[in-house]
């Protein structure tokens, strides 16, 4: 593929994938994005400074400034990560999640399809458009359910995920009604660099080095499948280049953890690499009020995805937290930049009184 566009290339996977894109093909990337509060330039690296870089500050609900986009750099692919993501935020302020992951997706599901269907034949029949999409989607699992398959039920428990289902669900009648090539990518919760620190695991580091309470939803022991974000991009990569359209595929880690596992793990890493003078960094764990609706696990089964198209996940939890934890503390201007008076204002709001039963 020549040209690709990337949606969202200024958020957390977006950018390992542009990164990945420009360090390891020859493709040219189209980053589109809004720069939300979620997105940092700086996350490019390297590759914002490449002559095979174009960055197009553009919001995905704006389809004339999309179709622009298309005819101006005529891309191969689209691989869309647009989107709102934080499910507390989501909780909090509903609108901008359908505002971007419903409407947004529809305009580029729209301005896509109206540049694929004027492609010439060779053209149309290689370019793909693949949505990135959530485990979220189908509700949370018991403790001894198996992994869900492709073509389960939908049941969000989320504003959050009820928007990207309601955006996987568009694609999907895109590809069927109107025969666009698009796949759909449902992917675990990532970690790794660049992760804004609204998330568990960045929150935690940050936290942590500030001295201040680590705070676990309800029990601590509802879990999560992390996934190394460099893994993810190069599970997209995959399917960009083999999956077929109209599928989706699964992409899992195959490393379950409950909350309170991901935190001590965090914290053992801290007293290692950065001791605390006060004691250990485990004796900032708090267990504050719950996430409402919070889903209690999520587990997919990925075995489509491996057995079709190879991908595997180069690197274990253990080794890549490490990685993760360090590349926070190595990082500190790229967290400066990111702990703004935005973030600041959303941990008052978020975390105050975190203990009031309400
Ligand atoms: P992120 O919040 O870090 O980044 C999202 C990016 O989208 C930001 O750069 C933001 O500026 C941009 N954006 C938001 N609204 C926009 C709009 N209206 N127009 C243009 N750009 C806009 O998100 P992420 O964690 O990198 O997630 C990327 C995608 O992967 C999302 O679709 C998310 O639902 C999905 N996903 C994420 C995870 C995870 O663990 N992070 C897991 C599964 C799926
Ligand atoms: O599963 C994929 C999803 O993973 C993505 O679709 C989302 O975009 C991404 O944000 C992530 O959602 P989660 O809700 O799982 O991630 P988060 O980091 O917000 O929370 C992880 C777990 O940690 C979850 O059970 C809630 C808990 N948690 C989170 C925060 C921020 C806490 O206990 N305390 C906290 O302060």
């Amino acid at each position: 593929m020549q040209t690709i566009i990337v949606t969202g290339g200024v958020g957390f996977i977006g950018s390992a994938l542009v990164r990945q894109l420009i360090a390891e093909t020859d493709a040219t990337v189209v980053t589109v994005d809004a720069l939300t509060y979620a997105a940092n330039l700086d996350s490019l690296g390297d590759a914002r400074q490449s002559p095979r870089h174009v960055f197009e500050q553009v919001d995905i609900c704006d389809g004339r400034a999309l179709k622009r986009i298309l005819d101006e750099h005529r891309p191969d692919a689209v691989a869309h990560l647009a989107a709102e993501t934080h499910v507390d935020r989501s909780i909090d302020s509903p609108d901008a999640f359908v505002r971007t992951n419903v409407d947004g997706t529809t305009s580029l599901l729209q301005a896509a399809r109206a540049y694929w269907a004027a492609l010439d034949a060779e053209r149309k029949a290689a370019f793909r458009f693949l949505h990135v999409s959530t485990d979220e989607v189908y509700g949370d699992l018991g403790a001894d359910d198996p992994p869900i398959v492709e073509g389960a039920c939908y049941a969000p428990s989320s504003p959050y995920s009820a928007s990207k289902a309601a955006a996987d669900h568009l694609v999907r009648a895109w590809q069927r009604t109107y025969g666009l090539p698009a796949l759909i990518a449902v992917c675990c919760n990532n970690y790794g660099p660049c992760q804004y620190p609204e998330k568990l695991i960045p929150l935690m580091v940050l936290n942590a080095l500030d001295e201040k309470p680590l705070p676990l939803y309800g029990s601590g022991m509802n879990v999560r499948d992390w996934l190394y974000v460099e893994d993810q991009a190069r599970a997209l990569r995959t399917m960009l280049e083999a999956g077929e359209p109209g599928k989706t595929y699964h992409v899992a880690a195959h490393e379950p953890r409950t909350n309170i596992d991901v935190v001590r793990a965090i914290c053992a890493l801290l007293d290692e690499m950065v001791p605390r003078a006060g004691g250990r960094y485990a004796e900032l764990v708090r267990f504050v009020r719950d996430r409402p609706g919070h889903d209690r696990r999520y587990a997919l089964d990925d075995s489509r995805f491996r057995a079709e198209l190879g991908w595997r996940p180069e690197e274990r939890f253990e080794t890549g937290l490490a990685k993760t934890v360090r590349w926070y503390l190595e990082h500190a201007d790229w967290v400066a930049g990111v702990r703004n008076a935005e973030y600041r204002r959303w941990i008052e709001r978020q975390y105050r009184d975190p203990e009031s039963p309400e």
